[in-house]
């Protein structure tokens, strides 16, 4: 499974890479915002930083405005995935960027028709939203394991990409029911590292090394 990470922070980014745990980016407008800096410098930083794919998200509601961003966000950097939303205009704008050999990742997917519907126009990637339907009351996963089954079904090549990952078991469903990438926050993501048993070894081990080390 590919990670990705799931933020716009520069300084999570590269601590993330520095262990080469970063496969690619997402950003959203939110993760943008949270970052309170400048878009297309950021994209264009991001895009310098990391050499995976890097998913920047149209705003448009048109297919024909969110092809036009679009144009502009490929000209920031070489690994520029196009994030669009998912309604009728998106998966227009995901049919002619595909076609045009444009990446895209649709976004905002809540079930597996949903997903179906963004491969068959064409998408990269889809998000479904793991976190957001465990939010209110639904078992996100669930949707993950359907996507995989029905693209397995049909060989169908779009990737599917976990998105709205909040804790280390996100993770590891993901992984087991083979989401082929994970989009993690670099909080959750430095979370994965955290076992009590590896903390307390290095503890024992240090202490006796006390007794023979130089
Ligand atoms: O990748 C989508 C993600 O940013 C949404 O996460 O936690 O806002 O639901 P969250």
């Amino acid at each position: 499974m590919k990670f990705f990470i799931d933020t716009a922070d520069i300084s999570g980014i590269k601590k993330a890479h520095e262990m080469g745990l970063v496969d690619g980016v997402t950003t959203n407008p939110s993760l943008i915002k949270k970052a309170g800096r400048d878009h297309e410098q950021t994209i264009r930083e991001i895009s310098a930083l990391i050499p995976g794919p890097i998913s920047v998200e149209t705003l448009s509601d048109t297919a024909e405005g969110m092809i036009k961003e679009a144009d502009t966000y490929i000209t920031w950097g070489s690994n520029i995935v196009i994030k669009v939303v998912m309604t009728p205009e998106g998966m227009k704008a995901v049919r002619a960027l595909s076609a045009r050999g444009i990446k895209t990742n649709v976004t905002l997917i809540f079930s597996p028709l949903q997903a179906l519907i963004a491969a068959k126009s064409g998408a990269t990637y889809v998000s479904p939203f793991v976190g957001r339907l465990d939010d209110i009351g639904q078992v996100g996963m669930e949707i993950i394991t359907q996507i995989r089954q029905i693209f397995d079904n049909y060989s169908l090549p779009t990737q599917i990409l976990a998105a709205s990952i909040r804790n280390p078991i996100h993770m590891l469903d993901s992984a087991l029911v083979g989401a082929d990438v994970a989009t993690v926050p670099p909080a959750t993501l430095f979370q994965l590292f955290k076992h009590p048993l590896t903390e307390s070894g290095i503890a024992t081990f240090m202490e006796d090394a006390k007794a023979w080390a130089i």
